[in-house]
């Protein structure tokens, strides 16, 4: 049993447990993730750790509601446990001296970039990040951005007239400023077809760019497939090579965005991972 340590309502429907797992704690490392079973006959959910405590063997994560699961988790209170927490799963984020880092984030994306930014700056990079977000209302975890990146952008649609920058109009400014300004690495966690667009909007210019990618996942150790997707034409397993992959080798988005989408509901639309591009997410 895992034990619910601390729980926090960061905005509408987006909540942070801290749950007590020392061993998932004393290995985690930034872009891992962790799968949750509530209860017995709970689902296996993915969720990525957006901070952790060795010491303390803690580990945070932050989740929205969106479904059955997290539903029932919204309901957990400090002091009750989970059934099941494995992790830390999937690789590490690449992390190195890069040179100016353009971080993208929407969703949960926010809390889980935060721990690959803390990285990214140890390494003496200059970041940006671009954060959307539907309105102000639900822009959470702006602080913590901040802290961890020299410059932040905020995409909301909430700006006085109702039209807001979109998070891709962010970049396209950054990317006409390069190379003058140069931006040496692209790094996005956030709904799959605004990391779609990113990934048009920089390959031409040749600037690599590390998608954290959310296919459905049921097992999480590269056994069952479902998380399956195209790289270099060859498939690859969210769950074991990734999340993080070079988007500009991910093929087949448009079988991505429908697998992605045929689970997608009203509810879901209605939460911030909608990137406002286009109707799907
Ligand atoms: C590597 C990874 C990391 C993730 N990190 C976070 C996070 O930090 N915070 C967060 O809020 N969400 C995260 N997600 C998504 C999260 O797992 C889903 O929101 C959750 O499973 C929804 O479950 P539900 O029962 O509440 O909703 P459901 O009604 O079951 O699903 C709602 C939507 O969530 C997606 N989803 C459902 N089950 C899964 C699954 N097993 N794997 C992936 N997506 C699923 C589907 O696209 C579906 O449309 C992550 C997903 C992956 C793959
Ligand atoms: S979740 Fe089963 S192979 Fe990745």
């Amino acid at each position: 049993m895992f034990p619910i340590i601390a729980k926090e309502e960061l905005g509408p429907s987006v909540f942070r447990l801290r749950v007590r797992a020392p061993l998932i704690a004393a290995k985690a490392q930034p872009g891992q993730f962790l799968i949750v079973v509530l209860d017995e006959k709970g689902e296996r959910v993915p969720f990525t750790l957006s901070d952790w405590d060795a010491e303390g063997g803690t580990v945070d994560f932050v989740f929205l509601v969106v479904g059955p699961t997290t539903e029932k988790m919204a309901r957990l209170q400090v002091g009750d446990t989970i059934a099941h927490c494995v992790g830390p799963l999937g690789r590490p984020s690449h992390v190195d001296t890069f040179g100016h880092v353009v971080c993208l984030v929407s969703g949960y994306g926010i809390a889980a970039m935060v721990p690959v930014l803390r990285a990214l700056k140890g390494k003496d990079n200059q970041i940006t990040t671009i954060v959307q977000a539907p309105d102000k209302k639900r822009l959470f975890g702006l602080e913590a951005l901040k802290e961890w990146s020299d410059k932040v952008l905020v995409a909301t649609s909430d700006n006085g007239n109702g039209k807001g920058p979109l998070a891709s109009d962010q970049l396209r400014h950054l990317l006409a400023e390069h190379p003058n300004q140069p931006i040496h690495r692209v790094v996005a966690m956030c709904s799959l077809c605004l990391m779609w667009v990113v990934t048009e909007l920089t390959r031409p210019l040749r600037i690599p760019t590390f998608l954290h990618m959310t296919p459905i996942m049921v097992d999480g150790t590269g056994m069952c497939g479902a998380c399956r997707l195209q790289v270099e034409g060859t498939n690859r397993f969210a769950c074991v090579h990734g999340p993080e992959f070079d988007g500009h080798k991910i093929g087949s988005w448009d079988v991505l965005l429908a697998r992605r989408c045929s689970y997608a509901d009203e509810n879901v639309l209605q939460q911030s991972y909608s990137c406002r591009t286009c109707s799907q997410w």
